[in-house]
């Protein structure tokens, strides 16, 4: 049988100008404007899922569905379920079943753990998502493959930056967008778009830069990293 092929992985993030995803504060960070989220939103509307960490859950608590009607009675139009299919990672299986990662959204859930922690996450969270094991510690090229078998296509990363820097140092993300917002955070405490990692572009790639687009008062930069690896 035919092994499908990987999906095209983009990686979506909004930094502060000094890198920050978030502050150390109890309350989310909005890096974006309106325009901003909407834009997000359509990018939602056009993958078949969408991953995020355990700890954006805990911390955010996103719902991670497609918020315009427009688009989700398009994706239904096309046989789509209205919001993508929703993925995260965990090892040690501290979620919450009423979180909305897991209420919010008549979508798929799919946890994928180290084979390891498979009975323990499948007694956090069993009920409400189908919990993989995705190797000792988990391999992002099982979970790709997994996630292929289910039939998707596009894969949208949305962090935090534990995932970003796993995904990028891995060079496994075709495409990244990076939100700058006009501000600048200074707390080390906070979380930053990547940490330390070997990144491909170490060896002296440079990712290609595909598009720079003002939103407002904050810029969109589209960079492609494979291609870039190619030059
Ligand atoms: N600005 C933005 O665009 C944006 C977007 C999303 C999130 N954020 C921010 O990012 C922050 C969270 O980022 P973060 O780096 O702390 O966390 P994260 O990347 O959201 O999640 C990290 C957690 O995911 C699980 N995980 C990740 N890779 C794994 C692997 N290979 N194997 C097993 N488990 C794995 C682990 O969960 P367990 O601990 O359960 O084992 C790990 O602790 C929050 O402040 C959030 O607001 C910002």
């Amino acid at each position: 049988m035919r092994v499908p092929d990987r999906p095209y992985v983009l990686l979506s993030v909004a930094a502060s100008v000094d890198g920050y995803i978030d502050d150390n504060s109890d309350q989310r960070l909005l890096l974006s404007n309106d325009e901003d989220f909407d834009r997000v939103d359509e990018v939602r509307a056009g993958v078949d899922a969408i991953l995020v960490g355990a700890n954006t859950i805990r911390r955010d608590n996103p719902r991670l569905l497609v918020r315009s009607q427009e688009r989700r009675h398009a994706r239904v139009a096309e046989g789509k379920s209205e919001s993508p299919i929703k993925i995260t990672l965990t090892s040690k299986g501290e979620l919450d079943p009423a979180a909305s990662f897991f209420a919010a959204g008549d979508v798929t859930k799919v946890v994928y753990a180290p084979s390891a922690a498979l009975a323990h996450v499948e007694g956090a969270v069993g009920e409400v998502s189908d919990v993989v094991a995705a190797g000792d510690p988990i391999d992002l090229n099982i979970v790709l493959d997994d996630l292929a078998a289910r039939g998707v296509r596009r894969l949208m990363v949305e962090g935090g930056g534990t995932v970003h820097t796993q995904f990028l140092s891995a060079g496994l993300v075709d495409e990244l967008q990076l939100v700058v917002a006009p501000f600048l955070v200074g707390d080390r405490q906070a979380p930053r778009f990547v940490g330390e990692a070997l990144f491909p572009q170490d060896s002296g790639h440079r990712m290609n830069l595909a598009e720079v687009r003002q939103i407002g008062d904050v810029v969109l930069l589209r960079y492609l990293p494979k291609r870039g690896a190619d030059v």
